[in-house]
């Protein structure tokens, strides 16, 4: 029998509203276009650089890869879906090129492969672009065992940096840049949590973390590779009308659809970063809509006791034995 949905309170309702009072204004198109009368146009010249985006088939990352391509760069999409891939190349236009690669990043074995197919190709990377991010509503397990969010937002994308540092395939100079979401905001770092399954799964709770974890990671990395020429941050895109909107938010997105970003509004800070290469104050901050902004809004956050150590080592005990 379906249940009937259950009817908010007022207090739910109040926190409903003040959410959307407090940020509709800033992350959705108003916001961009509002912001957007003070910036410069981006130069755009990326002739002789090598991307590498995953989720680089559609939506954000999708975007992402075609300003590279404008740009002259040479852009190494990721995906599942080959075909979706191979439509998107019809689509794309140069100076640069694009070069499809299928990979599920909730996959390690996936990523190894990868890693080994760039290797044995020789390729160097000048700007790592760590986008793909899922929201589950139920949970949903990987064929190797682990939650799929959790296993595709941060731990895919860890071993993916971690192994292309390690063999020399990102350049001395590359950035690396993280797709995060405001979603992080709500969620303070509790690492036992990150792989959560069980009668405790929460999607936005899971997604939330994951997206946290990567502002961490970013620091992280950016601690280790202080002094060398490689450059990490994390932005988030604002509220981007795209295909992982409608699947996983369908409310949301019919509520704010006239609002809500097109998909270059949401890859701007991230073209931006790659051509102004800023230079970032504090360590552990967010970048959107071209600026700076303060890896926490709500007092609750930053109380957590969980370290970039904690994040890291945990997310080595979830790596797995590699297979040969
Ligand atoms: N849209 C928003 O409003 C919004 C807001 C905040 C943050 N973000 C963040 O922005 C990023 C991009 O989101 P989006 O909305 O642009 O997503 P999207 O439109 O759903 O794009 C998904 C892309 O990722 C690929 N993909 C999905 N799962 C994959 C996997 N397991 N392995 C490899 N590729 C995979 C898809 O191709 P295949 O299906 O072929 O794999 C496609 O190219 C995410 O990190 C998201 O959290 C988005």
């Amino acid at each position: 029998m379906a249940t009937a949905p259950t009817k908010p309170t007022n207090a739910s309702l109040k926190k409903i509203i003040s959410f959307y009072c407090r940020f509709t204004p800033s992350y959705s198109a108003i916001g961009f276009h509002a912001r957007r009368l003070f910036w410069q146009r981006i130069k755009g010249d990326f002739k002789g650089q090598t991307w590498l985006v995953t989720g680089g088939s559609e939506g954000i990352g999708g975007s992402t890869a075609r300003s590279g391509i404008a740009g002259g760069a040479t852009v190494i999409s990721v995906a599942r879906d080959g075909g979706k891939l191979k439509a998107f190349a019809t689509s794309v236009q140069g100076p640069g090129k694009l070069l499809m690669e299928v990979a599920d990043l909730s996959l390690q074995s996936d990523i190894w492969a990868l890693l080994d197919r760039l290797e044995a190709g020789g390729t160097r990377i000048d700007v790592l672009i760590n986008n793909v991010g899922i929201q589950k509503r139920d949970q949903i397990m990987t064929a190797e065992g682990l939650e799929t969010s959790f296993a595709t937002n941060i731990l895919g994308h860890y071993l993916l940096t971690r192994e292309l540092l390690a063999r020399n395939i990102l350049t001395d100079k590359a950035m690396v840049i993280e797709v995060s979401s405001g979603g992080m905001y709500n969620h303070a770092m509790v690492v036992k949590d990150l792989n959560i399954t069980g009668q405790g799964y929460l999607g936005v709770r899971a997604y939330g973390l994951s997206k946290r974890a990567q502002v961490m990671l970013s620091s992280c990395w950016s601690q280790k590779y202080a002094g060398t020429g490689r450059s990490f941050y994390t932005m988030h895109p604002g509220w981007v009308d795209t295909a992982a909107v409608g699947r996983s938010m369908p409310r949301f997105r019919a509520t704010l659809k006239s609002v809500l970003r097109q998909h270059y509004q949401g890859a701007d800070t991230i073209v931006w970063l790659a051509d102004a290469r800023p230079q970032q104050k504090v360590v552990g901050s967010i970048w959107f809509d071209r600026k700076e902004r303060p890896a926490h809004i709500y007092a609750h956050t930053p109380k957590s006791t969980a370290t970039g150590a904690d994040l890291l080592a945990t997310l080595e005990s979830y790596v797995l034995p590699r297979e040969r």
